[in-house]
């Protein structure tokens, strides 16, 4: 049998609901850079432009083994990076995702909707897997399903993700399109978009620039972690990988200098302004000139967050009253979805 193409159900949404920001992040690892600058940075901006939803992913967490008893813990780590970098609670929608039920009941009938060969397709579960995937849980697999319920529950329209979330969030489009057209409710799901724009969608390693900056680096010198000091921040910036030649005058000489490309591209997204405007004024330099500033700037952005978050994280009973707070708000959207959902699916519980 064939399998169905994504692309027919595709088009245009006739979905007239208001525009909403739903992000996340999962609880497995000290936040890097890449994490700041891919997705929390755009988080405390867009929250003051559209009503933004931002939780604690620790269903996916549990995709790969986490020890029972530091979920918790690791929930609140995130919770306080997304407070310490400006998420305003009283502002956005704070919440741990395994506190609205609602996110695995919609990832259910969504598993019925989505089709294998689209799953098969998802880069992310080939890279995590790698040779044994037979080896992996079933959760691991379906991962990509769950995203689309955490996203579609809220009926959210923008997602800010850094780049290697883009195939996911093609796939939730795929999903909302695919039970619209299914259940016959056109617009019911809005195809939503995700938000990758701007230098920081895609931080790479400090030590090899063709890979990912990561949580599951072995290496702690290949990421700038949210919690490192001044000290350690500096270091890891002057013992990154580089090359011997001065930075070029315009993006195009960055070609096929992918540790020279990275640095420049940190430096504008921590500046807030473009690889362009970072050449033109260090064209001609070499690195030994150029990674003291860059130390400079990053000890300036990451120092005060890392402090913040040390802060916040001696008060785990205000952490867990935001959470809990957020999650009232956040179940008060997402319980009519499902409601409505469970009336079209045609379930005797509805
Ligand atoms: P996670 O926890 O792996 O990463 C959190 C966010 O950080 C971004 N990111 C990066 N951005 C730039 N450069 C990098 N090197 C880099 N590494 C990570 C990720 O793109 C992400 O935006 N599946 C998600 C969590 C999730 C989610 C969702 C996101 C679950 N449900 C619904 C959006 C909407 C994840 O594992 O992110």
């Amino acid at each position: 049998m064939t399998e169905p193409a994504p692309a027919q159900f595709t088009g245009p949404s006739s979905f007239v609901g208001p525009d909403r920001v739903l992000s996340g992040v999962q609880p497995t690892g000290d936040l890097h850079l890449g994490n700041y600058l891919g997705a929390l940075v755009k988080f405390a901006r867009l929250q003051h432009e559209i009503p933004t939803f931002i939780f604690v992913a620790d269903l996916h967490a549990i995709t790969a083994w986490q020890e029972p008893a530091k979920l918790k813990g690791q929930v609140r780590e995130i919770a306080a990076a997304y407070l310490a970098t400006g998420l305003d609670p009283k502002v956005a929608t704070i919440f741990a995702q395994s506190a609205v039920p609602e996110h695995a009941e919609l990832a259910w009938v969504f598993n019925c909707v989505a089709r294998l060969g689209w799953l098969d397709r998802m880069t992310q579960f080939k890279d995590k897997a790698g040779k044994h995937k037979e080896r992996e849980s079933v959760g691991l697999y379906t991962y990509p399903v769950l995203q689309a319920a955490d996203v579609l529950v809220y009926k959210a329209t923008k997602v800010p993700v850094g780049d290697d979330q883009k195939q996911h969030l093609e796939l939730c489009r795929d999903i909302a399109a695919k039970f619209n057209h299914d259940f016959d409710a056109p617009g019911f799901f809005p195809l939503p978009e995700a938000l990758t724009q701007g230098p920081g969608a895609r931080i790479m390693s400090l030590r090899d620039g063709s890979a990912k900056m990561s949580k599951s680096d072995p290496s702690d010198n290949s990421r700038i972690n949210l919690t490192d000091d001044a000290d350690t921040i500096s270091q890891k910036v002057r013992k990154a990988r580089t090359d011997p030649d001065p930075l070029p005058e315009t993006a195009d000489g960055l070609e096929g200098r992918a540790e020279a490309r990275n640095l420049v591209g940190i430096y504008a997204a921590l500046a807030g302004t473009t690889e362009a405007q970072v050449l033109a004024e260090y064209a001609g330099q070499g690195f030994g000139a150029f990674k003291p500033k860059l130390a400079d700037l990053a000890v300036a952005v990451m120092g005060p967050i890392g402090a913040e978050m040390r802060r916040l994280l001696d008060d785990p009973a205000e952490i867990d009253r935001i959470l809990g707070d957020g999650a009232d708000r956040a179940r008060a959207i997402a319980a009519p979805t499902v409601a409505e959902v469970k009336k079209l699916v045609g379930f005797w519980a509805g």
